[in-house]
């Protein structure tokens, strides 16, 4: 349906420019639907790795994935943190992680041979690889994170989008969960007898994780033997 701007332009009592608010908010729908089908690609070859292991394996190394969009509140604030205008075309240019996977994997090797499988896909490309699991935050945060790109094909052409991709274990995600509670809860200014007990825990989740792998790997012999 097609607006007559000038009967908006007339009662348009704080004086903004109407034309160039519709301009920028079909922009944000654009980038909305970008970033979502990014995601969708992201998941659907999770999705394959996950199932060819099944099929290859009888496991599934994937427990779950989840993902989001990042809030119209947390992009302003920091596109307004890093000096940029608010637009369409500075969130295209200037962040990585509008678009976000989380998968939840049962042992750590599970979330490096997910990395792996992933990075070999031709149409994939990691730009940038954080390895939590091997260098912890000082929080005791681990996760494995990765900023890839994908190739979107709209009717415009192909678009080229970057997602962030948080790869971590069960255990791990328990403990980030409950660590976000405790920093949302405290805005940042965590207690600090409970970010000690935490950052503890972080390394004790770490050994069970690799306990938990061993005997995996035990089970595992025992069938073979049998
Ligand atoms: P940058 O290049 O600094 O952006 O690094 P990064 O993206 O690898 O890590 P960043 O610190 O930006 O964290 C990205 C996301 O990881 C956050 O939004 C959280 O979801 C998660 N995360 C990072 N550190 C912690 C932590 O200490 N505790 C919890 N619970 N989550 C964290
Ligand atoms: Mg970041």
């Amino acid at each position: 349906m097609e607006f007559d701007l000038s009967v908006l332009n007339k009662e348009n009592p704080y004086n903004i420019n109407i034309e160039k608010f519709i301009e920028q908010f079909y922009g944000f729908i654009q980038i909305n639907h970008l970033y979502d089908s990014a995601i969708h690609m992201i998941e659907t070859k999770l999705e394959i790795i996950d199932s060819e292991f099944q099929s290859n394996f009888s496991r599934n190394p994937i427990h779950n994935i989840s993902s989001r969009l990042k809030s119209p509140e947390s992009i302003a604030n920091k596109l307004i943190k890093k000096g940029i205008p608010i637009t369409a075309e500075s969130i295209l240019s200037n962040l990585h992680d509008i678009a976000g996977v989380r998968v939840i994997c049962h042992y750590i090797e599970d979330i490096y041979q997910i990395a792996h499988y992933l990075s070999m896909h031709d149409d994939i490309r990691i730009i940038k690889q954080k390895d939590y699991i091997q260098n912890p935050k000082p929080s005791g945060y681990r996760s494995l994170h990765l900023i890839v790109t994908v190739p979107v094909y709209l009717s415009t052409g192909k678009k080229v989008v970057p997602v962030e991709i948080q790869i971590r274990t069960i255990a791990m995600d328990f403990w980030a969960s409950l660590e976000h509670q405790l920093r949302y809860k405290t805005k940042n200014n965590v207690p600090a007898d409970l970010s000690e007990e935490l950052r503890s825990l972080a390394d004790t989740i770490n050994s069970t994780d690799m306990r938990m792998e061993d005997i995996y790997h035990k089970i595992n012999d025992l069938d073979d033997e049998e």
